[in-house]
């Protein structure tokens, strides 16, 4: 008798697990405080526990220059963006991005670099690299200053309710190596938040190109694309998933150039540090192999395994309401809700998990105003300046709990999830237009669903 009930019980957990409230399958958490992001799924082995631990303490690290006495903890710079992956991905959550009033913008934004080129090619910046980069260790002057002001875009839902969104204008102070002329691409991006990524590592290929093929056939003016890109790990033309712009295939390679680009730490897979021809004092400072493989893969470790906390509020008739109105205006046409993962991860907790991330994973034309430059240039790694990546949603409402601020998009330039929904553009405007049409109690219902994932 014992047996049969506990197998009715079994069956029954799995079918919970595989429902819409646990957006990361049966690895789902339950934490909705400030910690909300820093868990491992649920059902993480004790060993690869292990490693999320030595993983999590290396995200943590604060990396000084070198020669220290930190041997394991030293590299940092010539140039730098920040000493610590936290300080962008603060308690494994998002970055905000943008000061509310005219000033310098925060540290977790980056700005991507590209110069002009002919036929909508473009190149590294000749003196800033690709990345502009404020920080130096000592001895190396800092590239400069970031800055931010905005301008107002007014306008007004059908029923008259108005709206006014501020659009960041970036430039430069107290630049050490020149002007960056105007043929520069500016390309912003503030740090995301760190949940299920190791879930959307594991989705199938066939079902990402399956979402292309879907938009395709739809005739609804929606038509992402995968983003192919070079893979260092596992070659060309892999399916680009991670970044705002799909630019990484694999967490390793985001990371490593993470470690590279952003701190100045080298690896096996980027073993130089960007230094151009005219930064002779970051060429003097260089350091070589400054995270050991075994290092790298743990961080990954633990970059795959953060979990994605259960849904609040769910299954309330205004959430209820909320989630038609998402699948009415057509947001679910880029924001795919659900897959099953694959059985291709040495980390048992990733595979087979029927999981909600309410994202294609391909990259859209998202119109003028969100491109880095309307001409279309292609910017890095394939994709152009006018497209990005559909970021998953999950989890996306306990940012302010995590992270004490409520922006969104790729710069942090939405104020709020209303705001996110009036940014989209391209082949978001037809869902944007139906959201301005959308009866108050409607909208609010949409936005009470976005809060719940
Ligand atoms: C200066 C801020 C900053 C620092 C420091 C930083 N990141 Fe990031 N991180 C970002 C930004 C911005 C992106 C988006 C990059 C893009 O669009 O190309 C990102 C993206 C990622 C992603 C992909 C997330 C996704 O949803 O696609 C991972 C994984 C990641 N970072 C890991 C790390 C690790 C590991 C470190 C430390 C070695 C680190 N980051 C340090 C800002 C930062
Ligand atoms: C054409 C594909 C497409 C459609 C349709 C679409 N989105 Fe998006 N969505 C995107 C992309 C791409 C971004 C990122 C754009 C950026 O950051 O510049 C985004 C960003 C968002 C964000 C912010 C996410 C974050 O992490 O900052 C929210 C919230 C969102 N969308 C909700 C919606 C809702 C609600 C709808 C329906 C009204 C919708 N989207 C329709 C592609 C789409």
């Amino acid at each position: 008798m014992m047996k049969y009930l506990s197998l009715i019980l079994f069956i029954f957990a799995q079918n919970a697990l595989s429902s819409e409230e646990f957006p990361a399958g049966s690895g789902t958490t339950s934490d909705f405080s400030v910690q909300a992001f820093s868990h491992p799924m649920s059902g993480t082995s004790s060993k690869d526990r292990r490693d999320f631990t030595v993983g999590n303490s290396f995200f943590q690290t604060t990396w000084v220059s070198s020669p220290a006495s930190t041997p394991l903890r030293d590299g940092l710079g010539p140039n730098f963006n920040a000493v610590s992956c936290t300080s962008c991905h603060f308690k494994d959550g998002r970055g905000r991005g943008l000061p509310d009033t005219d000033g310098k913008t925060d540290m977790s934004l980056l700005l991507r670099l590209r110069v002009k080129g002919e036929n909508n090619t473009t190149t590294l910046h000749p003196n800033y690299g690709g990345q502009f980069n404020p920080f130096g260790v000592a001895g190396v002057p800092g590239e400069g200053e970031s800055h931010v002001y905005f301008e107002t875009i007014t306008g007004e839902f059908q029923d008259g309710e108005k709206y006014e969104l501020k659009k960041p204008i970036y430039y430069f102070k107290n630049l050490n190596f020149g002007e960056m002329g105007e043929n520069t691409i500016l390309s912003p991006r503030v740090g995301p938040q760190m949940i299920g990524l190791g879930l959307l590592e594991n989705i199938n290929e066939s079902d990402i190109l399956a979402n292309a093929d879907e938009q395709a056939k739809s005739g609804d003016g929606i038509s992402g694309r995968v983003n192919r890109v070079y893979s260092l790990v596992t070659g060309p033309f892999a399916i680009g998933r991670f970044g705002w712009k799909a630019g990484k295939a694999s967490l390793l390679e985001q990371n490593a150039a993470a470690y590279n680009g952003d701190i100045g730490i080298t690896s096996y897979l980027f073993p130089d540090e960007e230094c151009t021809y005219v930064q002779t004092d970051c060429q003097r400072f260089k350091t070589p192999d400054d995270i050991s493989p075994e290092l790298l893969e743990k961080v990954t470790t633990y970059t795959k395994l953060l979990a994605v906390p259960k849904r609040r509020d769910f299954g309330t008739p205004q959430v209820f309401r909320g989630e038609k109105v998402f699948k009415a205006i057509n947001c679910i046409a880029c924001h795919t809700a659900s897959y099953t993962t694959g059985n291709n991860s040495n980390l048992d907790v990733l595979n087979n998990q029927k999981i909600y991330p309410y994202t294609d994973l391909l990259v859209h034309d998202m119109g003028d105003d969100l491109a880095d430059d309307k001409g279309n240039h292609i910017n890095e790694e394939g994709a152009t300046t006018r497209e990005w990546r559909t970021p998953p949603l999950w989890g996306l409402g306990l940012v302010k709990i995590v992270n004490t601020h409520t922006r969104l998009m790729h710069d942090g330039r939405a104020r709020n999830f209303s705001e996110a929904i009036l940014w989209h553009g391209g082949e978001g405007q037809k869902s944007k237009e139906a959201y301005l049409k959308l009866s108050k109690a409607d909208r609010d219902s949409l936005i009470e669903f976005l809060g719940s994932l």
